[in-house]
């Protein structure tokens, strides 16, 4: 991943495990628990990075909308200071409204701190069967614009118009993350996923940004495919797909499809990358249904957490705590009930702290 553009500072001294770390200075990241479930699992993550003395401190921050100057509801100052000054977050989940009431909180993050590229990791994890094998796919979503640029209006009472925007930048930016994510993650192959047949100027324009990153980056292939096509042969064989890129709705439905090929949204992890920072998360809802009864599956966001840490290039703590909830899962003892278990967030949470601790003594 395109990290330490923005993370020299508090860059840590780590010897070959954590034991050994002879300096570590300590980095502080924003955390937004969230609704529902949310606290709970980020209460897991955070017990997580304890055990395997992760060096970071954690702000929490309150992200209901307050009333601005203006009348309009929006993200609390005191949040958006703390992510510009840590420029890293961790956000669990966040209650959006369907149709009516403030705009989705979640989108309003993308957008108020330019996070441009969406990354979603979707592979297969040892020991959880799921119908496909050895799946290993990348969505690189564009994050800011699109079909969710959130222009509507009623043209005349029952004909509503909503508009696509794509711009240039928006669509050269996003391409070229995805050739330098590939590049810097021993990738092979970038897949520009567009409807550029239907809609001939905004996704052409998007296709046309995605050849011109492929040009700039020869060594990694490039091909384009229609959406509708990447669907029907991804659950047919996604070992043909690497990196996929492409704009915002897209992005959000195919990551959803990859995520099922591996056992659902519990399990995968999310980054979105921006220029000045990034924010982790986890993709799934609130599940108020669950909340604050011990049952939810904090491994999406641990995981998220993970991809944080490579972001920040604290290698060595992800690559520990990684390893740690994947041999849970595949020893499949403590498993919550989204993957057939009857363990306790509690339970699932201490088993991977063991594992943590027993590989560090
Ligand atoms: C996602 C989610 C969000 C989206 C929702 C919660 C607004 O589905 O991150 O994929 O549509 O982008
Ligand atoms: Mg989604």
């Amino acid at each position: 991943m395109a990290s330490g553009v923005l993370l020299s500072r508090g860059a840590a001294f780590i010897g070959k495990n954590t034991r050994n770390v002879r300096f570590a200075s300590t980095r502080t990241v924003t955390l937004i628990p969230g609704d529902g479930i949310g606290p709970e699992i980020s209460a897991a993550v955070q017990k997580i990075f304890a055990a395997a003395s992760v060096p970071i401190n954690w702000e929490p921050v309150d992200v209901t909308p307050v009333k601005g100057p203006d009348g309009k509801f929006g993200i609390p100052q005191a949040a958006i200071d703390s992510v510009n000054k840590h420029t890293v977050g961790l956000k669990g989940p966040l209650m959006t409204p369907i149709g009516k009431g403030h705009r989705s909180l979640n989108l309003a993050l993308r957008k108020e701190f330019n996070l441009y590229a969406n990354v979603r990791p979707c592979k297969s994890l040892e020991g959880y069967e799921t119908l496909y094998k050895d799946v290993d796919v990348v969505t690189i979503r564009e994050n800011t614009e699109g079909e969710y640029s959130g222009i509507e209006h009623e043209i005349v009472p029952g004909v509503v118009q909503s508009i696509k925007l794509i711009t240039e930048d928006a669509s050269m930016r996003v391409a070229e993350y995805a050739f330098s994510y590939a590049k810097s993650n021993g990738r092979n192959k970038v897949t520009a996923v567009h409807k550029a047949n239907i809609m001939r100027m905004s996704d052409g324009l998007f296709l046309r940004c995605c050849r011109e990153a492929a040009k700039k980056t020869p060594e990694i292939k490039f091909e384009e495919k229609y959406l509708d096509t990447v669907c029907l042969t991804m659950v047919q064989d996604p070992s043909q797909y690497d990196v996929l890129v492409m704009p915002n709705l897209y992005g959000d439905i195919l990551s959803d499809l990859c995520a099922g090929l591996v056992g659902g949204l519990g399990l995968t992890p999310s980054g979105n990358i921006g220029l000045n920072g990034a924010i982790f998360e986890s993709v799934h809802g609130t599940a108020p249904d669950i909340a604050g009864q011990d049952k939810a599956n904090p491994t999406a966001l641990l995981l998220s957490a993970v991809m944080m840490l490579r972001y920040m290039e604290l290698n060595p703590y992800a690559d520990k705590i990684e390893k740690a909830c994947f041999a849970v899962i595949r020893e499949g003892q403590k498993l919550t009930g989204d993957l057939g278990g009857k363990g306790k967030c509690s339970e699932f949470t201490d088993e991977i702290c063991k594992k943590i601790e027993t590989a560090s003594s």
